[in-house]
């Protein structure tokens, strides 16, 4: 069965098509941070209707790419939340009013869930049971994954989101939205060991997380190195590899951690942090160490997009765990929705 995807949940109209047999057909994505890059941040109103604009002309761009007509479609996938609510209801009415006209069914997707299958979208692909370390601008959570639809939370921010402690950071450095890229660039002409930042929570006994002391630690460092008679060199560099520095080894602590309470040996890694290459590159290295083994998704889908939304819907068909009746086209979206209660 081929299935169309869309996703809409923040600043990102995402479409893709996937085979539940042969996997990815094709994908399109627009992203709208340059239309927010000058409010420092995601404005909803904008972001719906951007995603208005964009959702049909992708829709055709995909199925061009894909040499497919609405006609090969088996069903309609959208992301269902958690995210803002005016722009998962963009997605959620195209595809409900393209399943209703064409008689197909509809399958609502948890955001998380499509980010967590991602990395089995890529070869090797991991084998169930495994760790996944979700990291977003929204979310950062250990969950253990037994098998599609089958999640158990293990550890969770406390407050802020790893990638918005990039974010968040990167802001107090003047780098603009969104962060967390900005952010680990500036951080490869710094020095993480010429600022030390703490590690929140490292040592607690559970495996729960907190980023939200680190953007005051860093503004904190920054007014008194400010406030000196010569600034230091290379402040800013060295201020945005700390951070990445602290984030990084709690992130890698923590994930050990679930490894060795689960005894489970994958780990797969996924969300828009996913794409931060001092993680990828020390999670390969330490848990190659463990005899365990590290899985990330391709680095353009570990942000939002498409494909994942219609690879997570792929994944529920095959075991039987969707929906296909095609009738009541009527809907919902969730802009808050625990991924443990699906
Ligand atoms: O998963 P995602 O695209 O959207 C949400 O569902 O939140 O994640 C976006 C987050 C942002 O906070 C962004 O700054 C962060 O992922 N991010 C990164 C990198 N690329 C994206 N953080 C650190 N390093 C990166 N290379
Ligand atoms: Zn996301």
């Amino acid at each position: 069965m081929i299935i169309l995807g869309f996703e809409s949940s923040c600043d990102e109209t995402g479409v893709a098509v996937v085979c539940t047999e042969r996997g990815l057909l094709a994908h399109a994505l627009h992203s709208q941070v340059a239309m927010h890059a000058s409010y420092g941040g995601v404005v909803p109103e904008l972001a719906s209707r951007d995603h208005v604009r964009r959702i049909i002309p992708l829709a055709r761009e995909v199925l061009a790419q894909a040499q497919l007509t609405l006609s090969d479609i088996g069903a309609i996938a959208y992301t269902a939340g958690p995210g803002l609510a005016g722009a998962l209801l963009v997605g959620a009415s195209v595809a409900q009013a393209i399943a209703w006209s064409l008689e197909l069914p509809a399958i609502p997707i948890h955001h998380l869930e499509g980010h967590l299958l991602s990395p089995r979208m890529a070869m090797p692909c991991p084998e169930f049971p495994f760790v996944a370390l979700l990291v977003s601008g929204g979310h950062t959570q250990l969950m253990r994954v037994d098998d599609v639809a089958r999640y158990e939370l293990l550890g969770e921010t406390l407050d802020d989101a790893a990638g918005e402690a990039f974010d968040k950071t990167a802001k107090l450095l003047g780098l603009g939205y969104p962060g967390g890229p900005a952010l680990a660039k500036l951080a490869e002409q710094g020095d993480p060991r010429d600022i030390v930042l703490p590690r929140p929570m490292l040592h607690s006994q559970n495996l729960d997380f907190s980023f939200s002391g680190l953007k005051t630690a860093v503004m904190t460092r920054l007014k008194e190195a400010l406030n000196q008679p010569v600034v230091p060199d290379n402040l800013h560099a060295n201020l945005a590899a700390a951070t990445q520095d602290a984030i990084v080894d709690v992130l890698v602590a923590k994930s050990i951690s679930a490894l060795k309470q689960t005894g489970l040996k994958r780990l797969v890694v996924a969300g828009g942090v996913g794409a931060n290459r001092a993680l990828r590159e020390r999670l390969a290295r330490q848990l190659t160490r463990l005899k365990a083994e590290a899985f990330f998704p391709p680095i353009d889908l570990c942000t939002d997009n498409g494909a994942m939304i219609a690879f997570a819907a792929a994944q529920r068909v095959n075991r039987g765990l969707a929906d296909l009746s095609a009738q009541g086209h009527g809907f919902n979206v969730a802009p808050r929705w625990d991924l443990a209660e699906i």
